[in-house]
């Protein structure tokens, strides 16, 4: 049997199908319109502070992005990664508003099991497969057929497609030696960018998905990443690290003249804005972090991107795309609905020449 006549299997929701592949389409499709869309990261529900979830909920948000540190795992033991998962399982208001949307979800390091780890972690495989099981990936989902938990959601039909591409940060991430060093001022950590042209953030496998689903017709794209992808100088982990990879993305994206896409991050603990010009693309990092903890003194690290001002209240990510006008609204909520951060944007702003 070709992968055309592969039956459809309904996934997550009734109308949401693992793609048969026969041409470049997401892993992922559901013809569900989507117009708003939440995101939020860095979450320990042992800090009892579940409000982001009510709040969130409140916005009616037709998908919910978890973008890593979604729980404190921090462990080589699967027995107490998984103990962990189900304290968030028994946090009423992540029930509430995983049942009330379409919830799609990566990992960051601590989720992973290890603090700003990466490929080297030993048990990444059972990690990914108790990260899947928990997220309800469905039993034929490619997630499950590869190595890794990155994925490409399609929203939508023609005139108002919103694709998601979810990338997986961890699982094929080289360790960088040797950039630990003090804290300079103006950065909250120790890294810095590598020269070292042989170390991957993504991995070929990943790599090559990333160049095929560029493909996939979207009037909308929105990268997910668990790590800012513009931030170089806080000396926290983000793509700005891993530069040679940070240019190849924005090569890819150039190379597939990926109109109308930007990006979400998490991670850092607290909220801010990016934007780079790519010859001429305004490319934009929205970065939401902080769903149960922030960090008032990391939010004054440096950043040469930022647009306005960081903020470091409990934060989650707000995406409002306005289909008629051709128009997307990128904002952070406080606890209270709040926008504390608003940054309109006219699709026709975001072209590649
Ligand atoms: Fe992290």
């Amino acid at each position: 049997m070709s992968a055309c006549s592969l039956p459809l299997t309904a996934l997550l929701t009734a109308s949401f199908v693992a793609s048969g592949k026969c041409e470049t389409q997401s892993d992922f499709h559901d013809a569900k319109e989507v117009d708003t869309i939440a995101f939020g990261s860095c979450y320990n529900p042992r800090d009892k502070k579940d409000v982001m979830f009510d709040t969130v909920l409140k916005q009616n948000p037709d998908i919910f992005i978890f973008l890593g540190d979604n729980i404190y795992g921090d462990t080589k033991d699967m027995k107490v990664l998984k103990k962990k998962y189900g304290e968030l399982e028994a946090v009423e208001g992540f029930r509430k508003l995983r049942d009330a949307t379409t919830m799609l979800a990566t990992w960051d390091d601590h989720d992973f099991g290890t603090n700003d780890g990466g490929k080297s972690y030993p048990m990444r495989e059972a990690s990914e497969k108790i990260f899947l099981d928990f997220f309800n990936d469905p039993a034929d989902s490619p997630r499950r057929k590869r190595e890794g938990i990155y994925g490409s959601y399609t929203f939508g039909t023609p005139g108002k497609t919103c694709q998601v591409l979810v990338f997986d940060t961890r699982y094929f991430r080289d360790e960088i030696p040797g950039t630990k060093k003090k804290k300079k001022p103006g950065t909250v950590g120790w890294y810095e960018p590598t020269t070292d042209v042989s170390k991957t953030l993504l991995g070929e496998a990943q790599w090559r998905w990333l160049d095929e689903q560029l493909e996939v017709p979207a009037d909308l794209r929105i990268i997910a990443s668990s790590i800012q992808t513009l931030s170089f100088e806080k000396g926290m982990e983000n793509w700005g690290n891993v530069p040679h990879e940070q240019k190849r993305l924005f090569d890819l994206l150039k190379k597939h003249k990926a109109h109308h896409t930007f990006a979400i991050s998490g991670d850092v603990h607290f909220a801010e804005l990016s934007k780079k010009d790519l010859d001429g693309y305004p490319f934009y990092d929205l970065t939401s972090s902080g769903f149960s903890h922030t960090s008032k003194s990391w939010a004054q690290a440096n950043n040469s991107f930022r647009v306005g001002s960081s903020h470091w209240q409990l934060n989650a990510g707000l995406i409002q795309i306005d289909w008629a006008q051709k128009s997307v609204e990128l904002a952070i909520i406080n606890p209270k609905g709040e926008k504390i951060l608003k940054h309109p944007l006219k699709l026709s702003e975001l072209k590649f020449k």
